[in-house]
């Protein structure tokens, strides 16, 4: 599978996979300053809640670089910090990964770390974090491939497979885990209106790897979850809250409530930097609202009156009790989420 991005050490650029373009042409853009990730992260040319935190975490490391030279360098650093994090605001792991470099670089200027060498740590930290998110993946792949059933018919939404993480993917890598165990009978992919990421993303990285894999719209999914005996659900997030709210695609908590009417186990896959350990609930996630235009247009084709109104959030909440466990790397939490979510923030403190 194609790289979502690559950092160029030599060049301390970052190149990122365009993937407005996928499935039809793969093209990188260059990023030679934080201002071109942030708009690649506003575009969706990057996207994703794992690969925008790793692309947050190298714009700080080029951020650092514009900063080195000003009167006061974490101030300014604090703006690019703040800058980046305003550019999508539901995917929590923006702010976890801009936030963690920020208080890096605090740490080490404070100790009168001299500006290049504190760069030098945000860039060795922002490869940790691209490294880490493959491997945290497959261990969210083992742990998910556990609880999916044999012959699996895996309904799932949007993309969290590779092109939305640093590699392997969440929802994607949990199927992949299952694929390589021979448990997958066919996935369904919901197109994912109005971007396609289900269409673009989800069936081209499935179909490139060789995974059955069956393209539906959106509005087929409790139709299929009742003719093609599918017996698992699993999505991504964008943001979870403490008490198991789950922020995802839009259309994610329409799954949620057909699957609940099937009695079909609905399952996300999220990694640690997912969560929001600072929300008691899904109320309080901010839900991203694009374009009207998105809407209105089928890509580039209008499809609906120029004047008419829309209503276009990027996301929904999914409620906890519709939710039969989350995966994460370090196992699966089920309910009671409160207690268990709990457990999992101490648990994974020391790593983080
Ligand atoms: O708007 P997008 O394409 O960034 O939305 C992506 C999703 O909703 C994914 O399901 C989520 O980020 C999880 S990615 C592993």
């Amino acid at each position: 599978m194609v790289e979502t991005m690559i950092w160029r050490q030599e060049q301390q650029l970052l190149e990122v996979l365009d993937q407005t373009k996928l499935p039809q042409e793969c093209e990188f853009i260059a990023c030679k300053d934080y201002q071109r990730v942030k708009l690649a992260i506003k575009r969706l040319e990057v996207r994703g809640a794992p690969a925008i935190g790793a692309a947050a975490a190298f714009a700080m490391v080029l951020g650092a670089h514009e900063c080195a030279d000003k009167p006061d360098f974490l101030a300014a650093l604090a703006k690019v910090r703040d800058d980046l994090i305003s550019a999508r605001p539901t995917a929590v792991n923006l702010a976890w990964a801009a936030n963690k470099q920020y208080a890096l670089a605090v740490e080490l200027h404070e100790a009168d770390t001299p500006p290049y060498k504190v760069i030098q740590a945000l860039e060795a930290a922002a490869v940790k974090i691209y490294n880490e998110d493959i491997a945290r993946n497959q261990r969210m792949g083992e742990y998910g491939a556990a609880v999916l059933p044999q012959q699996a018919g895996v309904l799932t939404h949007c993309n969290a497979g590779a092109l939305a993480t640093c590699g392997w993917g969440t929802a994607l890598g949990v199927i992949r885990s299952a694929h390589a165990q021979g448990k997958i009978k066919m996935v369904y992919a919901d197109e994912t209106r109005p971007l396609l990421q289900g269409a673009r993303l989800t069936a081209y990285e499935l179909f490139e790897d060789g995974i059955p894999v069956t393209l539906i719209t959106d509005n087929m999914a409790a139709w299929t979850m009742r003719q093609k005996g599918i017996n698992a659900v699993v999505v991504g997030a964008d943001r979870i809250a403490a008490n198991g709210d789950t922020a995802n695609k839009i259309g994610t908590y329409g799954v949620a409530l057909a699957a609940k009417a099937h009695g079909i186990p609905f399952y996300i896959a999220a990694p640690v930097s997912t969560f929001d350990f600072s929300i008691a609930s899904g109320q309080q996630i901010p839900i991203e609202e694009r374009a009207g235009e998105e809407v209105k247009y089928f890509r580039s084709e209008q499809t609906a009156p120029s004047g008419v109104n829309t209503f276009n959030p990027a996301f929904d909440v999914t409620p906890a009790e519709l939710i039969a466990g989350i995966i994460t790397e370090y196992g699966v939490i089920q309910a009671p989420y409160i207690e268990n979510i709990k457990k999992l923030q101490e648990q994974s403190e020391e790593d983080f």
